[in-house]
Parts: C-alpha cells; structure tokens; sequence
C-alpha cells in the first residue's frame, strides 16, 4: 500500500511535552496504555477509518477510536466491516468500538477483536442513529441501568484488554442519569470514559452542556473525555478547567479540519508558545493532497474515490469554498466522477481557486446527524 510518509515531519514538529502538559505531571492512561496527550479523535462511522485516524494522529491527535463495529460476527465478512477493521502498523494503542444489545455477543464480539490484535474495547452507548435505536443498541441502552452494568461487566470479564466506554449524559433532559452510569462502569471495570454532553433525545441539537460531564468526573476516579462541540482552542481549554475532565474527544470540529489537532496538541502542551508556527495554507493542501493519497491506496480506486468525496468537500467548506463557484457543471463532475487521477486534478483545482483569494477559514458550521 502507498501510504504517505511526508506527514513524518509535520509529527516531528508536534511538540513533545506530554508530562507537562495543562493538566499537570500525570501522563493520561487507558488500561497500561500511556497516550500520547490529552486530545482524542471521536470515533464517527463513515469517517474515522485508518486514513483519517493516521492523518490526524500525526497532527496531534494523542490518541483515536476506529469506526463503530456491530457485535454481529457474521456481518463482519462485508467488505464494510473488513475495512472498518483494519489498523496502521503504527497505530497503538488500536481502540475498536462495537455497539449492540446483547451482553454476550457483545463479549464474544470483544473476544473476537482482541484475538484479532485490538488494544483496546470501547463499546458504543452514545450513538443516537435511529438504526440502533431501534434494536435497543446505542445510548437506548442508558434507559436501562441494569443492563448496562450487564453489558459492560460481561465484556470487561471477557477480554483481558482495558475496555472504555463511550455514553451521552441520558435519554432526555429530565432524566440524566450519566453519574450512575460513570459509577456503574467503574464498577464493572471499564478503563475510560467518554461523555458526549447531549442526551439521546437530543441528537445533535441545541449546545453540548458540560455540568453533567464535571459532575460525572468528580464521581469517579477513572479517565473522563469530554465530547461535544469543542470546536476551539480557547473552547478546549474552558472545557478542561470546568469540568476537571482528563482530556477532552474532538469529533465533527476535525473532519475538513484535522489541523485542527496540530493547534489543541501546541495549545494544550504548555510548551512555549513562541516556538509554535501556525500551519500554512499550503501546509494544508499538502495534507489534503496527502489524505486522498492515502484514502485511494487505502480503498482501491472504485471506493477510494468515493470515500473521498465527503472528506473533501468537508476540506472545500473549511476553506471557505463552494464548489459550485467553480461551475455547476464541476460540481457535478466532481460528484460523479469514479476516475481517482481525476479526482486528484479537480481537486488541484479547487486549491487553486482557493489560492486565488483571501484566505478565510472558517468556523465549524455544524450538520444536524441522526
Ligand atoms: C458522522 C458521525 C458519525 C458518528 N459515528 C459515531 C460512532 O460510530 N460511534 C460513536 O460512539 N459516536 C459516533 N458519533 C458521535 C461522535 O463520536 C461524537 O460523540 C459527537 O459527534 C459529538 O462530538 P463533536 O461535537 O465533537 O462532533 C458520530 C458522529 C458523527 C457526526
């Protein structure tokens, strides 16, 4: 496989001050695992496969979660499933999510993993997908405290890997129940939690609240991510002084923008600032030329092209640039193409446009996701 190797140097760039970082001495650990910082990518499915995870833990991501499994063994013979599974010979430690409903396939699913040479388990109980939902699987489990200390203790006794959980703060607004859920893992045995701030009901709507996730981080003594909207430096480190949380997870603020990572890593450091060279634009199309690279090496050309679609006009929104100021007629060819060396030209396209003017990126614009 042709994988990039130039982000090497924009690694040996990062600075390397993880005990000292704005949390103090102690280095953050999941299980016997020492992650590189405190800043984690989210898993998000459709997104955060090995191209994505590698691109933004050379940026700076100190630590990433694949793209959720299903528990279903027999489904992982799909072409899909063979994809969301593989890891980067670098990639460690190497967290595999699964979701589902039934504490023993979910045990047999950790099994399965771990055989396969995962690090680590993190089971999914934060996705609101209407699909989970309705198999009782994601965070509709939270509605049911004692099958979730079920689940997690069933799994956490099947591996001998550290297993971390992933939740959201309850089903609705008047029923958080994310402490006695943090109790709960803790007590099952779970390594690290990563709390989304929204309820299920919530889905993506209205702002992340991060009361609950503080309240949830002083209930417990285990690692505590917290996840939702930190789409900023200055948001990160707020998050991070209110709520005494260990890291925080970023997940939508990093896709068209995984350099996003290289600045929280140089913020968060407690490195002098002085040293810290803000990316350049071409930096940056040097990483998006570089990522789709990687994602046409990584899927063959037929998928590649299309698994690169998304990333990229994610990378054109950022930038600040429509596609279709190009010509409605390149929209539609850049959607429709299934030709990678076409793909990469329209691309270099676009960077030219987008050298052509004031350069302006622009603040997360969020998409409602169900
Ligand atoms: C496209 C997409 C896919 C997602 N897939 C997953 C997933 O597979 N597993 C999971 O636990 N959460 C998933 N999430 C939720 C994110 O991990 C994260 O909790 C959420 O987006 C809030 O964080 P953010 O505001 O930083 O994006 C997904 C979110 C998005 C936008």
């Amino acid at each position: 496989m042709n994988v990039p190797d130039s982000l090497i140097g924009l690694a040996a760039s990062l600075p390397k001050t993880q005990t000292t970082d704005v949390r103090g001495t102690n280095m953050l650990m999941v299980g016997g695992f020492v992650l590189g910082n405190r800043i984690a990518l989210a898993p998000m499915a459709g997104v955060t496969d090995y191209p994505f995870r590698r691109l933004c833990r050379t940026l700076g991501a100190g630590y990433a979660v694949a793209e959720m499994t299903s528990a279903q063994l027999h489904l992982y013979r799909s072409a899909k499933s063979r994809y969301r599974m593989r890891r980067g010979k670098e990639e460690s430690p190497f967290a595999v999510q699964i979701v589902g409903s039934d504490a023993q396939a979910l045990a047999d699913a950790a099994r399965f993993h771990a055989d396969q040479g995962a690090d680590i388990i993190d089971i999914n109980m934060g996705c609101p997908a209407k699909k989970l939902l309705k198999k009782a699987a994601g965070s509709a489990l939270l509605g049911d405290e004692k099958k979730v200390a079920d689940i997690l203790g069933t799994v956490v006794r099947a591996v001998s890997i550290p297993v971390t959980l992933k939740f959201r703060t309850g089903i609705h607004p008047q029923n958080k129940n994310a402490v006695r859920v943090a109790r709960i893992a803790e007590e099952a045995g779970i390594a690290l939690l990563a709390l989304h701030g929204r309820t299920r009901d919530c889905l993506f709507c209205g702002e992340a609240e991060y009361d609950t996730i503080r309240e949830v981080k002083a209930a417990v003594g285990i690692p505590v991510l917290a996840n939702g909207d930190i789409h900023s430096v200055d948001k990160a480190r707020r998050v991070m002084a209110e709520t005494g949380v260990d890291g925080v997870m970023i997940g939508r603020a990093a896709v068209g923008r995984p350099w996003f990572f290289y600045e929280l890593a140089w913020a968060l450091s407690g490195s002098e600032q002085a040293s810290y060279a803000p990316l350049s634009l071409e930096e940056k199309k040097q990483i998006t030329m570089l990522h789709l690279d990687h994602i046409h090496a990584f899927y063959g050309e037929k998928m590649g092209v299309r698994r690169a679609r998304k990333h990229l006009l994610a990378y054109a929104r950022y930038l600040g640039m429509h596609l279709s100021t190009l010509g409605e007629d390149f929209y539609t060819r850049f959607m429709a193409t299934e030709d990678a060396a076409i793909q990469k030209r329209m691309w270099q396209t676009v960077w030219q446009e987008i050298n052509t003017r004031a350069y302006d990126e622009i603040r997360p614009a969020y998409r409602k996701v169900a």
